[in-house]
């Protein structure tokens, strides 16, 4: 493996603010579910989560932008989540955290009506057809936010991939779920969204390549 690689491996292992629950830590009861307020973060602010983070980006600046909310960012892969990490720990910022885990594992960190928010920029659009159960917008996936949102939530989807795209608004509407915002040309819309106010490192490769991007809001029926 990398140097690069296994040095930030490394140092996510000093960060107060980054976790890596092992299987039996996930599956006997993660310490922080139902109390991330009231035992990590020490305040009463909502919570948004940002979903195959990658860099989190978007974590990342909306933690400072709204220092009186919390931001939890989840992706698989370290040497990516390193640098969100790396550079909220070097900010001294303390309204942001990181989780080193699968998306599916979200209802085992976070309890019943803990979260207010999602954000799912970029994420593998997974299209061939066994890969749907992968997708971050499928069904099985939907079910395990419901599990974890306030019922007055919001979720965010932006991608560069028409076929995902649609495929999530159909699943919104066989869903009976609540569309709040669609555009299939993000950049063209004049509108003053935090959609618009970052783009992550998958975004930059897709504006460069000239691809539009398309965004979402909705809301679950059944948070
Ligand atoms: C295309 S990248 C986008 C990364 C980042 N959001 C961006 O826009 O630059 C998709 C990310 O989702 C993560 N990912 C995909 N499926 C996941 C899952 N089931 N659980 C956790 N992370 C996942 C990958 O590790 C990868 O970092």
């Amino acid at each position: 493996m990398a140097k690069r690689k296994l040095l930030s491996f490394a140092e996510n292992e000093s960060f107060p603010h980054f976790f890596q629950p092992r299987y039996h830590e996930i599956k006997d009861g993660f310490s922080l579910k139902s109390a991330w307020n009231e035992s990590y973060f020490k305040n009463d602010g909502p919570i948004t989560l940002e979903l195959g983070c990658g860099k989190a980006e978007f974590s990342y600046y909306l933690a400072g932008k709204y220092p009186e909310r919390n931001f939890v960012g989840i992706d698989l892969k370290g040497a990516r989540l390193w640098r969100g990490a790396k550079d909220s720990f070097e900010n001294k910022m303390n309204n942001i955290a990181f989780i080193r885990s699968h998306v599916q594992n979200v209802n085992h960190f976070f309890g019943p009506q803990e979260v207010e928010e999602i954000w799912i920029p970029f994420p593998d659009p997974q299209l061939h057809k066994p890969g749907e159960r992968k997708r971050l917008t499928s069904s099985g996936f939907l079910k395990r936010y419901a599990d974890v949102l306030k019922p007055d939530h919001i979720i965010h989807l932006k991608t560069d991939n028409r076929p995902f795209f649609e495929y999530t608004l159909e699943t919104i509407a066989s869903g009976g779920h609540q569309l709040l915002f669609s555009t299939f040309d993000l950049y063209n819309e004049n509108v003053d969204y935090d959609a618009v106010k970052v783009q992550t490192f998958y975004e930059k490769q897709f504006l460069d390549q000239g691809m539009e991007i398309k965004y979402l809001q909705f809301r679950l029926n059944n948070a």
